[in-house]
């Protein structure tokens, strides 16, 4: 049988979708064929779920019940309370990807595997992604969990259960944008990783895990907290060409640059841009805002082999400018997908095939067994 190798997956089309479309040359990306560019500017996070679940813009009643629905869910389990204390050590992903994985014991869908069950599922999930995050972020600060507010928007509310306090329409603003952005991208890593869980039938909660667990790394949604250290290691913008040349040299990446897909500028990024600039002068605090300026502008010459900003560039300078710790960073991209991998794992249900590649075997052959004595 002849086979091609291809390393990473690289240009593999895996299935066909109708949630996102990706043009990387020209750094185009829709949502259901809406551009990211109109729903950043006129749309907003519940919204766009809607959207994404349920194949369509909302009416305005639709929307009212699904934002009904939303909040009734955002309550957690006591128990799940507790099994985030007894965690409480933990970095706020590991905590969340265990929180997501005991809840799923609390969930009156978790045996139904019908498509019913599982947008409820998913509407679930996207309301309680939030609580886990800010209830362990609160137990392992020595406070008690804040319960949700009723009236809040889905952005509104996580920060308010963060704080205890009721955020500025500023923050909300930039925490709505940056959930929206972050709501689907197609066959990204950790979308993959939870289509294949999905793709042997396993329930949605066990590919949400899947996912968590893949969404980890920097060279995923670690990205934006790597960034963030990168900025204040180098500090002042008349520092960052130095930095960027010496990283450079030793053969290392720049975070927050480069793309599997985008051979252009993000389209995400632009957003995320303004935003850090906005947040940064209303604040008094621009800094940020121009050591990443001087490190785009430095990064300029790799433009020509197809290194531009990606979302994640402009991304922890904004949780930063809200006060947010690094360590948040990545279950912050966490809320902001879920409503991604949810539909990623129905279309994976709608049509299922089992999604096993191959390796090709480069170890040798015919090896003769040495009985363990005589190794
Ligand atoms: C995202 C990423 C993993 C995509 O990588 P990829 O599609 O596998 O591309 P490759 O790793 O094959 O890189 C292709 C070339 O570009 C270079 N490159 C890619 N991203 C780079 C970066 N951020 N800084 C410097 N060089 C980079 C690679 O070194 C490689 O050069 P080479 O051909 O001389 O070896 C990669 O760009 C990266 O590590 N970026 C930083 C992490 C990041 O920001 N992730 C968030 C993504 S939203």
């Amino acid at each position: 049988m002849e086979t091609t190798l291809a390393r990473g997956l690289k240009d593999v089309v895996l299935d066909t979708t109708e949630s996102s479309f990706i043009d990387g040359e020209a750094g185009i990306l829709l949502y259901r064929g809406y551009t990211i560019h109109d729903l950043a500017e006129y749309s907003n996070f519940e919204e766009v779920c809607y959207l994404l679940l349920h194949g369509s813009l909302p009416t305005a009643e639709e929307l009212g019940a699904f934002r009904k629905r939303l909040v009734s869910y955002r309550a957690l389990p006591k128990e799940i309370i507790e099994v985030l204390r007894l965690v409480q050590g933990a970095h706020p992903m590991d905590a969340l990807r265990t929180g997501i994985s005991a809840i799923a014991a609390f969930d009156p869908d978790v045996a139904d595997n019908s498509r019913e069950a599982n947008v409820r599922k998913s509407e679930r999930l996207t309301a309680q992604f939030p609580s886990v995050v800010a209830a362990h972020h609160r137990i392992r600060r020595g406070l008690e969990p804040v319960a949700p507010r009723e009236d809040l928007s889905h952005a509104a509310n996580f920060l308010y259960m963060l704080d205890g306090k009721e955020p500025s329409k500023e923050a909300v603003a930039a925490m709505d944008l940056d959930f929206l952005l972050h709501a689907e991208h197609g066959a990204n890593a950790s979308a993959f990783a939870a289509r294949v869980t999905a793709s042997t039938l396993a329930d949605m909660h066990s590919a949400i895990v899947t996912a968590i667990g893949t969404l980890k790394g920097p060279l995923h949604g670690g990205a934006a907290e790597a960034v963030q250290e990168m900025t204040e290691e180098i500090g002042d913008p008349s520092r960052a060409e130095e930095y960027i040349k010496a990283k450079i040299a030793r053969g290392e990446r720049i975070m927050g640059f480069g793309h599997r897909v985008y051979k252009a500028e993000d389209p995400r990024a632009r957003h995320m841009r303004e935003k850090s600039r906005s947040l940064g002068e209303s604040t008094g605090q621009e800094d940020w805002y121009k050591i990443l300026q001087q490190v785009e502008k430095d990064m300029a010459p790799y433009q020509s082999r197809g290194i531009f900003v990606n979302v994640d560039f402009y991304a922890g300078s904004v949780y930063n400018l809200l006060g947010i710790p690094e360590d948040l960073f990545v279950p912050i991209f966490a809320i902001g997908r879920i409503p991604g991998w949810c539909i990623e794992i129905l279309e994976q249900f709608d049509n299922n095939m089992l999604i096993r590649p191959l390796l090709q075997y480069v170890g040798p052959k015919d090896v003769a067994y040495v009985p363990l004595d005589k190794r």
